[in-house]
Order: structure tokens, then C-alpha cells, then sequence
């Protein structure tokens, strides 16, 4: 093997599942250890995950680089692979290729004010950035974190979640679309939370993470509180096979062409917002 492909993040490496939970119905949480070493990610980057005799598919890291020694994945069934996915626990391999995309802007951003939304599974990749703002607090200013699931039952992270509704650093609202008996928070979409919410827009970079229905109104809600267009920072999804700028299947219908695998996930709306489709 020569040292180029030794080193290259499209190195089919080992990892084995150190400990599993079924989150919710349709989510599953994975915590992966890789038999040759660290992942080496920054937040909002995915790894390629292959099962043999499956196929591949990209997966956000949900865990903070801050964490050493295994990094966590949550997986929602969708089809052949991530169904495949769901049988795996503790003990089974799986192959990992990555990190890949471009991550989150965390040197950018540092001394500034954040505000995250994050809508469903969009907390997944939002909780690597969230935890490693709050493993270096000191290097950020004021933090919301806006989170908004379908019913109670859907929200993943819970006891975390908790820990960050604890904290006096940090200011946590969570809305449902639909409640549920025993619910005594917020209901209703997203959007409804960012009104309420102060920020200096100048100083602030609002980083927002969800369903494509998602980010059109909550840009809007943004732009309304005078949040510059180069603050606002999306992860993009979309359908990839191979993950490295060649097939074109994750371009991103816009006058630049770019492509979601290579180019994102991540991009400020400046960047994108002449694409029909967020
Ligand atoms: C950068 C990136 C990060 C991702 N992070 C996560 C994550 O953290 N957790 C997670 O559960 N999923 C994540 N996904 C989505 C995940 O990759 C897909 O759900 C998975 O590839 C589906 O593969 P499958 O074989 O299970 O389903 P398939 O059998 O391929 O498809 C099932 C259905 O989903 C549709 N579909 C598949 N992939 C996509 C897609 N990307 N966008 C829209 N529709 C799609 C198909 O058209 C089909 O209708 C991410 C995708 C990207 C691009
Ligand atoms: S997945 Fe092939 S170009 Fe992005």
C-alpha cells in the first residue's frame, strides 16, 4: 500500500460497535471504534459507512472531536442500507471511509454569538458542533439552541438535551408539532421559537440544520431579525453515490455547480441561496 492511500480518507478502515440503543422508533445510535487509530474529524463532517455485500451510505458524525477514542453515529431507517444498519450491535464490524466534507466553520465563528436551529435528525450533526461549543465555551459568546421534533417521542438526545436546559450558559427552547398528553413545553413548528429569541445580528452566526422544507422559512425568520446572509450556515443533504465529486448525483442546482459531497455538506446561504431548492 503505497503512503498516499495509506493516509487517504477513502481507506476502507475497521470499525467495531462499542455500544448501541434504539433512540426512537425509526433512530439508532452507534458509538464505533476504529480497530487502526482515531477518526480525526471536525464538526458537521460524515463518514462513508459500508456494509459488505450492502452498499454504502453517508452518515454524519454526531459526536464532538472533543470526544476521543470512538465517535457515535445516529441512523434513521430509510431504506436497504440504513435498515441493514439498524440489525447491527454491540460487537459487529462495519467498514468506515472518511471523514469527508467540508465541516462546520468553528475558527470563523469563534467570539462570536451562535444560534442553532436544529429541526428532527438535523440534531444529529448540529450535536457535534453543540458539544464541542460547549467543551470550549470560553472561546464563544451568548449560545441558543432551538430544537424542534415532530411529537415528544421523537426527540433524540434526551437526557443530553436535559443537561443543556440545565446549564446557565446556554439558552434552550424546544417545540413539538404535535404534543402529547403529558407535554408542558412548546408546540408548534420550528419557526415559532426564532421571534422570541434576542441576538445582535451582527454578531451572530445562526446555524441551521434539518428537512429541506425546513430551511426556507427558518432563513426567512433569520433575515427578518437582520442576521447577515454569510452567517447563516446549513448542512445540505443530498442523494450522493460516490462521494467524491465525480458522478455529479449531489449537485446542487445552482450556477456554480456544486457539489454537496465536495463542496458541502455545509455552506453559508450566501453561498447557495440562488439554488430553487435548499
Ligand atoms: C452528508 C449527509 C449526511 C447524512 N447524515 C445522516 C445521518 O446522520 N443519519 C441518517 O440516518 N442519515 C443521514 N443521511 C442520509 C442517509 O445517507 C440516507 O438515508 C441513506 O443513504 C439511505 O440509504 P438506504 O440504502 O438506507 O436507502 P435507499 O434504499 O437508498 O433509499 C431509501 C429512500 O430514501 C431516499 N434517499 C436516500 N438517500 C437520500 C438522501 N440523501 N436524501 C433524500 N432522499 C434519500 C431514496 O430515494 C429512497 O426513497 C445523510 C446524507 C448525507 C448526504
Ligand atoms: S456523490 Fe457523486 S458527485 Fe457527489
Amino acid at each position: 500500500m503505497t503512503e498516499e492511500i495509506k493516509n487517504s480518507n477513502w481507506r476502507l478502515r475497521k470499525g467495531k460497535i462499542i455500544a448501541a440503543k434504539q433512540m426512537t422508533a425509526a433512530e439508532k445510535w452507534f458509538d464505533i471504534r476504529l480497530e487502526d487509530g482515531s477518526l480525526d474529524h471536525e464538526p458537521g463532517q460524515f463518514v462513508q459507512v459500508e456494509l459488505y455485500g450492502v452498499g454504502e451510505a453517508p452518515i454524519s458524525v454526531c459526536s464532538s472531536p472533543t470526544k476521543r477514542g470512538s465517535f457515535e453515529l445516529t441512523v434513521r431507517a430509510a431504506g436497504r442500507m440504513t435498515n441493514a444498519m439498524h440489525k447491527l450491535d454491540v460487537g459487529d464490524y462495519l467498514g468506515i471511509r472518511g471523514p469527508f466534507g467540508r465541516p462546520f466553520p468553528v475558527k470563523v465563528m469563534a467570539g462570536s454569538d451562535l444560534l442553532f436551529v436544529a429541526g428532527g435528525l438535523g440534531i444529529a450533526p448540529l450535536r457535534s458542533l453543540i458539544n464541542y461549543v460547549i467543551d470550549n465555551r470560553k472561546d464563544y459568546g451568548k449560545v441558543d439552541i432551538l430544537l424542534g421534533c415532530r411529537t415528544p417521542s421523537d426527540m433524540l438526545f434526551g437526557s443530553e438535551i436535559g443537561a443543556w436546559q440545565k446549564r446557565l450558559d446556554v439558552n434552550f427552547l424546544c417545540t413539538v408539532d404535535r404534543g402529547a398528553p403529558d407535554w408542558r413545553g412548546n408546540v408548534g413548528l420550528i419557526t415559532t421559537l426564532i421571534p422570541g429569541v434576542t441576538i445582535q445580528p451582527e454578531r451572530t452566526f445562526a446555524v441551521v440544520v434539518g428537512p429541506p422544507v425546513m430551511y426556507k422559512f427558518v432563513i426567512a425568520e433569520l433575515l427578518k431579525k437582520n442576521v447577515p446572509e454569510r452567517q447563516i450556515v446549513l448542512s445540505l443533504e443530498r442523494h450522493m453515490k460516490c462521494g467524491m465529486g465525480k458522478c455529479g448525483h449531489c449537485q446542487i442546482d445552482h450556477p456554480k455547480n456544486y457539489y454537496c459531497c465536495k463542496d458541502g455538506p455545509t455552506f453559508t446561504y450566501d453561498e447557495v441561496k440562488a439554488s430553487k431548492k435548499l
